[in-house]
Order: structure tokens, then sequence, then C-alpha cells
């Protein structure tokens, strides 16, 4: 059996002994064999191997450990992350009630969001941090990896057939991508929530059409936003009719802006016209 380089080094620094643990899969004895799993850097630093692989217990044999199909895979709300808040949305706990936990928990379904998907494995980063799969930036990326693959698609049912596609394209995700409006532009968990995400025909779903309006009109958002609007095909290119009223919110937007503009130089002119000749001023 292979055991682990000693605990902790220490070392003498301007005559004071400082103590700097050990990497995790040196102290727990799994760095000969894994040595691509490091968690140096990550939230979960300070975490031992076997605080999320509770079944790789070293022991006599070969592996040292139970055969891969013996290991649990990680259960992340068994110990930790049972009752914070996300800083964003539903905590971690409602993952189970939610359209992807149902699939994963209860039906083992292999395509389905775990929290490793979206959160990475060993690499895990404060929400907070540009890195973090579930910063507000790399939350549309995260998200498509799945929602873009035609199979997963298909075979669940989803509604929504390239919802990045669609996103990059439309008034948000030209927000959020072009114009770097991070803490502005709707990112997908606005909409669908986070842990929370229930299927998208269920009552319940924030994108349900009889919650549209709710949605949109969040504080910080559209508040007041009528249903009407709100229920336009809102992933549509703004650029195209198709898309419906983004399209013509759009257009308004786009003439209000060059009637200002015009305005605004119909009314300089005179007066410039005026101190150019010498009047005095009015
Ligand atoms: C002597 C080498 C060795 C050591 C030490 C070792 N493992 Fe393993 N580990 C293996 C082998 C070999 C496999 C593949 C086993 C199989 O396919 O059934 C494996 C598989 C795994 C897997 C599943 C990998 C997968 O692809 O899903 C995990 C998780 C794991 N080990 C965690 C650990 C942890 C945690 C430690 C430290 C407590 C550890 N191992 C120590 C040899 C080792
Ligand atoms: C915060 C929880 C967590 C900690 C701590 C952790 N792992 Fe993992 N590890 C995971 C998850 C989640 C997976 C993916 C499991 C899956 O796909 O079924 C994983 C996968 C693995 C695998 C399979 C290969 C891979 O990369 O997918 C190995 C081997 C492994 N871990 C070893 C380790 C070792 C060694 C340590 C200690 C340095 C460690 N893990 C610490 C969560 C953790
Ligand atoms: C479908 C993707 C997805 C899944 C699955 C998921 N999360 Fe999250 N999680 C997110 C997103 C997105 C955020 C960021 C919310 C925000 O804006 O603050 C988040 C935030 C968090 C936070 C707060 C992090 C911080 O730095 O603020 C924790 C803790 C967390 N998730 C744990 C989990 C656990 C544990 C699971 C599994 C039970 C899980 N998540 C499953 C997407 C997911
Ligand atoms: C690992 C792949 C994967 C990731 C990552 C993922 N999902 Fe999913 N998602 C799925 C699958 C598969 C389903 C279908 C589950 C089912 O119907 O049982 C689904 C279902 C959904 C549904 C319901 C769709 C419908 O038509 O009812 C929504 C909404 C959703 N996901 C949003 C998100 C959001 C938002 C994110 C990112 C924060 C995300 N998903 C990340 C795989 C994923």
């Amino acid at each position: 059996m292979i055991i682990g380089p000693a605990l902790a080094v220490g070392f003498a620094l301007g005559g004071q002994t400082l103590t700097v643990p050990a990497p995790a899969a040196a102290k727990d004895g799994c760095a000969t064999c894994h040595p691509d799993a490091r968690l140096e850097g990550s939230i979960h630093a300070g975490l031992s191997c076997l605080d999320c692989h509770a079944g790789a217990k070293l022991q006599a044999g070969d592996p040292p450990h139970p055969a891969k199909k013996d290991l649990p895979p990680p259960d992340c709300a068994s110990k930790c992350h049972r009752g914070e808040a996300a800083s964003a949305g539903a905590p971690p706990l409602a993952y189970a009630d939610s359209v992807h936990g149902r699939g994963y928990l209860d039906r083992g379904e292999p395509e389905v969001a775990r929290c490793w998907d979206c959160h990475g494995k060993h690499t895990i980063k404060a929400g907070s941090d540009p890195a973090s799969m579930v910063n507000r930036v790399n939350i549309p990326t995260t998200c498509s990896r799945c929602h873009e693959d035609m199979t997963v698609v298909v075979k669940y049912n989803i509604h929504a057939e390239s919802p990045y596609r669609e996103y990059r394209k439309s008034v948000h995700g030209r927000a959020l991508f072009d114009k770097g409006l991070v803490s502005f532009a709707a990112v997908c968990t606005d909409c669908q929530g986070v842990h929370d995400i229930p299927p998208a025909a269920d009552p319940k779903s924030t994108v349900h059409p009889a919650n549209l309006a709710q949605t949109c009109g969040q504080t910080n958002c559209h508040p007041g936003m009528p249903a009407r609007i709100a229920s336009a095909k809102i992933h549509r290119d703004v650029f195209d009719k198709s898309s419906g009223a983004p399209y013509y919110v759009q257009k308004v937007l786009f003439w209000l802006v060059i009637i200002s503009a015009v305005s605004t130089v119909l009314w300089f002119i005179p007066a410039l016209l005026r101190r150019l000749k010498g009047c005095p001023r009015r």
C-alpha cells in the first residue's frame, strides 16, 4: 500500500517556523496515482480528497481502494452545502427537486447537470471570481455545453433548441458579450432560476407563459413590463423582424436617438450662425 508523504512541511523564515499544510492529494496518499487531481487554488483547497470521495479510503489491495464501479459519486449536500444561500437564486439543496436533480437523483439520467457539471470538479472557484464556471459572464457557456447539444435536446425534448446561439444575438447577449454589461445584462439563470429550475412546462417555471411578465418585471430589470411584451420570443435576434416586440422596441429606441441627435443639431445651428455674424448672446 502506498502511504502519502509527510503531512506537513515546516520551514524557518526569519527565525519563525511556519507550518505549511501539504496538498490534499499528498496528505491523503492519492497523489502518486492521481497526480492530475489537484485542489490548490480552488475554493476547496483546504479539503481532504476523502471529504468528497468518501468511499476511496485506502486499504490493502489493487486498486488500493474499492474499484471504480463501487466508488459512490461525490455527494455535495450530504455533509456540506446543506443550508447556505447562493448569492442569487435558490440554495443548492433545492437542486434535488429541480429538473436536473430529479433526472440525476431519481432516474440516474446520464446527461443532466450534476453539481460538478455547472461548477467543475477540482477547480471550483467562488462565483464572484471571473474564472468560475458560474460567474455571470460564463453562465451562458456553462449551460450551453449541454443545451446546444442536439442529441441532448432531442433525447429530452427540450423546448429551447439552440438557446446559446439565439441568446448571443439577442439584446441581452449583445449587452453581456459586446458591451460587457456583466451586472446588468440578463443571463440564463436570471430568467430560469439556479438550483431550483423546474421543467419549462411546469406552471412553477419562471419561463412558463403565465409567469413571464413577473420574471421580466423583476426589480432591477423591467418593472411593470406588460405580459404581451414579456411573451415575445426573447432569445431571438433583435434585428430580425420575427423577434416581434424586441425588434420594434429596438427600432423605436434607434429612431429616438436619431431624432434627438438631429434636433440638438437643428437647435445648435442658428445659435452658431448668430455667433458667427457677431450678434450678441441672448
Ligand atoms: C496505488 C494507486 C492508487 C492510489 C494511491 C489511489 N488510487 Fe484511486 N484509483 C486507482 C486506480 C487503479 C483506479 C481505477 C480503478 C477502477 O477502474 O476500478 C482508481 C480510481 C479512482 C477513482 C475513480 C476514477 C474515475 O475515473 O471515476 C477515484 C475518484 C479515486 N480513485 C480516488 C482516489 C482517492 C481519493 C485516493 C486517495 C485516498 C486514491 N484514489 C488513491 C489507483 C489509486
Ligand atoms: C469538492 C469535492 C472534491 C474533492 C475535495 C476532490 N474531488 Fe475528485 N472529483 C470530484 C468530482 C465531483 C468528480 C467527478 C465525479 C464524476 O464524474 O462522477 C471527481 C473526480 C475525480 C477523479 C476521476 C477523474 C476525473 O478527474 O474525473 C479522480 C481520480 C479524483 N476525483 C481524485 C481526487 C483526488 C486525488 C482528490 C484530492 C486531491 C480529490 N479528487 C478531491 C470532487 C472532488
Ligand atoms: C444547472 C447548473 C447548476 C447546478 C446543477 C448546480 N449549481 Fe450551484 N450554482 C449555479 C449557479 C449559476 C450559481 C451562481 C448563482 C449566483 O449568481 O450567485 C450557483 C451557486 C452556487 C453556490 C454559491 C457559490 C458562490 O460563490 O456564491 C454554491 C455553494 C453552489 N452553487 C453549490 C451547488 C451544489 C452543492 C450543487 C449540487 C447539489 C449545485 N450547486 C448544483 C449553477 C448550478
Ligand atoms: C450536463 C448537462 C447540462 C447542463 C450543464 C445544464 N443542463 Fe439544463 N438540462 C439538461 C438536460 C439533460 C435536461 C432535460 C432533463 C429532463 O427533461 O429530464 C435539462 C433541462 C433543463 C431545463 C428544462 C427544459 C424544458 O424544456 O423543460 C431548463 C430550463 C434548463 N435545463 C436550464 C439550464 C440552465 C439555466 C443551465 C445552466 C445554469 C443548465 N440547464 C445546465 C442538461 C444540462
